[in-house]
């Protein structure tokens, strides 16, 4: 079986979810069900005996240790991290505690269990590190894109904890010789995104007629990617990766944010049209711009397709649109993660920015 962090997580959950429908190897799925996980992302695996669920935190070294021995797991993906920005700017804390200190118990116990593994199933032991694009900083127009050798410049304490993460994996690969892969993705949007982040929360807050909060003059880059392109990513690197080598994942896909907006508007506005026959563009809204902002982002993904041949399936249009139909066929989810902690942090980010 294969273990994997952080699999009640937007990505994570995903990644299970596609796993399981594509192979019959088990998933121990390890998430302490922060305020980003959520058991009703894998509600379709209830009763699945090939899905076993332990809410427990990744720095929790008897827990992990017990765990490995019972389940002998042939290869770990670490999903779990705290991934907001805003938050990680309200409150750096919790980053900290989990994708540094949480990383490095984690590696710990891993490599106490990998050393004590027989031959053969040590040579075929990965542990794969999902990491981000963040951590290279922010690029200028006319930049070229983030490859594998960009210099670290991380700019945020979310991307700084992150950077810090991918640095002790490295480490643990150099020194102590464990077969470590490290992933580097460009923004993920799909199915299951909490609506914190951009594209969900303008889903959620242009249903529910409230304003759509561009920070800035909207003009930051992202490159956007599919997520079930990024699970996809992550098997064929967890397949085929070199041990020690690092993947960065992206989908081409360069865009302003006031473009992604607009883009979801103009779908709400096919699928869903507001009542009054306006568009969903009435309510988008500026407002004060994030501190630290990063300008752009984008991912040079030649390795990953040159070496192990993966390309993204989804087109932007393809995947916005199935996005975007996803919101509107799940209103249940959307209405259960908007808890009172939701509504609290709502209130924390945009108050006072507008
Ligand atoms: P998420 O915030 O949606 O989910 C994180 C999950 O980790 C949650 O289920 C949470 O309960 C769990 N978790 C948090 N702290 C934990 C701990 N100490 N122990 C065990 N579980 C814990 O995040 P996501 O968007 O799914 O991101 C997953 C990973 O991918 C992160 O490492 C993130 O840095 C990386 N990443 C995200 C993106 C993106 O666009 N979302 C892009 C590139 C890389
Ligand atoms: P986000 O989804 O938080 O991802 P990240 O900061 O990790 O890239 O934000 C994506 C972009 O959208 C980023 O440039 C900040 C911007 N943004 C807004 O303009 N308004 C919002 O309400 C949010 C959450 C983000």
């Amino acid at each position: 079986m294969i273990l994997v962090t952080g699999g009640a997580g937007f990505i994570g959950a995903n990644f299970v979810l596609d796993w399981l429908a594509q192979s019959d190897e088990a998933v121990l799925n390890l998430d302490k069900l922060t305020y980003a996980g959520n058991q009703e992302n894998l509600a379709s695996l209830h009763g699945d005996a090939r899905h076993v669920f332990v809410q427990g935190d990744i720095g929790d070294q008897e827990l992990v240790a017990r765990l490995l021995a019972e389940h002998q797991p042939r290869a770990i993906l670490n999903f779990a991290a705290e991934s907001h920005v805003d938050r990680s700017i309200h409150g750096p804390e919790d980053f900290m505690q989990t994708n540094i200190m949480g990383t490095f118990r984690l590696l710990e116990v891993v490599r106490a269990y990998w050393q004590d593994m027989k031959v053969e199933a040590r040579s075929a032991f990965r542990f794969l590190h999902v990491s981000t694009d963040e951590v290279y900083g922010s690029l200028v127009q006319g930049d070229p894109a983030f490859s594998e050798r960009h210099q670290y410049e991380p700019n945020s304490p979310y991307s700084a904890s992150k950077a810090a993460s991918d640095h002790l994996v490295r480490a643990w690969h150099h020194t102590y010789g464990l077969p470590v892969l490290t992933t580097n993705c460009s923004n993920n949007y799909g199915p299951y995104h909490f609506p914190e982040k951009l594209i969900p929360l303008m889903i959620v807050n242009a249903l529910a007629g409230k304003p759509l909060p561009v920070y800035g003059d909207g003009m930051q880059v992202r490159d956007w990617l599919y997520v079930k392109d990024h699970c996809s990513a992550i098997r064929r690197v967890l397949e085929a990766g070199q041990p020690g080598e690092v993947y960065n994942v992206g989908g081409w896909n360069e865009k302003p944010n006031i473009d992604i907006v607009h883009t979801v508007c103009t779908l709400l506005d096919e699928l869903r049209p507001r009542l009054d026959g306006k568009s969903y563009r009435e309510q988008i809204t500026y407002v004060k711009d994030r501190p630290g902002h990063d300008r752009r982002y984008a991912i040079d993904a030649g390795k990953i397709e040159r070496e192990l041949g993966w390309k993204p399936a989804e087109t932007f249009e393809s995947g916005i649109r199935k996005t975007v139909q996803w919101y509107l066929d799940n209103p249940d989810w959307v209405a259960h993660v908007q808890s009172g902690a939701y509504r609290e942090w709502v209130q924390a980010n945009y108050a006072e920015r507008v």
